[in-house]
């Protein structure tokens, strides 16, 4: 993943310069930091980045959507390890947010990472407006956050294959197709490219957590900084608990065919892009 230092530099950048904040009380500030400088992947930033250049944008245009996906993810990641809901006490290797300082702060620094995500969009002088709604809706009750609801409750229960491709799609895809369509708002797009990026962004999405449900199998602790085996323990219905490790490795290679295929009709510009859902199949972390 070398080839996206310089996507991760630049999101760095732009995380770092909103969280410079002046009047937040020096906890929270401390905690919403954690969140974000704790040794994330930044794929979502990555796909924002990558789209840009896949469709002739420059880099700059899309600083702000790099960096308001990043700080919606972060934030989710803090709330989804909260003990009410995965009670998780490993993230990126190091403590939980709740387990370095406390749960209301982990909370409040959740609620605050997404607040700044909005705000940081909205200075984006050309089509924040239109990208505010793209975040907005994925990250709110009919994307991330309904997703994680479906999570919650089917937890000890029997779900549908469906139900279980549509819960991925919304926690995890949600967030990862507005990646995308961010990036695209800047353009015009003909109809056929449009198509091509949703279906794309659809399948990656779904590989994403499709991977993440093997991982948390076949990882290794010391590479996801994640615990191993987590998913088991509290019973949740994952791709491998629905069809087995070779089910999921299977799905996932059928998965990523798809998302290979969606960007037949972009040229070279969409390299970077197609590694992403290259990288996405074959990571370990
Ligand atoms: C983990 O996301 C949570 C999911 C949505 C599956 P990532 O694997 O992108 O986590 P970081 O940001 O690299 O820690
Ligand atoms: C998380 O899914 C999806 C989010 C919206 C954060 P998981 O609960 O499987 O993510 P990890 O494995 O804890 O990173
Ligand atoms: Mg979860
Ligand atoms: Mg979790
Ligand atoms: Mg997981």
């Amino acid at each position: 993943m070398n080839d996206y230092d310089v996507y991760r530099a630049r999101v760095d950048t732009c995380l770092n310069a909103s969280l410079n904040l002046n009047n937040t009380p020096a906890t929270l500030k401390s905690a919403m930091i954690y969140s974000v400088f704790n040794g994330g992947k930044r794929i979502r930033p990555i796909l924002v980045y990558a789209t840009t250049e896949a469709l002739n944008g420059t880099l700059d245009q899309s600083d702000s959507s790099a960096c308001a996906v990043e700080l919606i993810h972060c934030y989710s990641l803090v709330h989804d390890d909260l003990p009410s809901m995965d009670g998780d006490a490993l993230r990126r290797g190091k403590p939980t947010t709740h387990i370095k300082f406390d749960e209301a702060t982990a909370i409040l620094a959740g609620d605050a990472l997404q607040a700044l995500a909005f705000e940081v969009l909205s200075n984006d002088a050309v089509n924040s407006l239109k990208k505010v709604q793209e975040l907005a809706k994925a990250a709110g009750a009919d994307g991330m956050v309904g997703g994680q609801m479906v999570d919650i409750a089917a937890v000890d229960t029997a779900i549908s294959p469906a139900l279980l491709e549509n819960m991925h799609l919304m926690k995890t895809g949600a967030l990862i197709k507005a990646s995308i369509l961010m990036a695209a708002c800047d353009h015009d797009l003909t109809h056929q490219q449009l198509t091509g990026l949703k279906r794309f962004a659809h399948n990656l999405g779904l590989a994403f957590q499709v991977k993440d449900d093997l991982l948390d199998v076949q990882g290794h602790q010391s590479a996801t900084g994640k615990t191993t085996g987590a998913d088991q323990v509290m019973n949740k219905p994952t791709y491998v608990s629905m069809h087995g490790v070779s089910g999921a490795e299977n799905i996932l290679a059928d998965v990523h065919k798809e998302a290979v295929l969606a960007l037949e009709g972009f040229d070279s510009k969409a390299d970077k892009l197609r590694s992403v859902a290259d990288f996405i199949v074959l990571r370990d972390c």
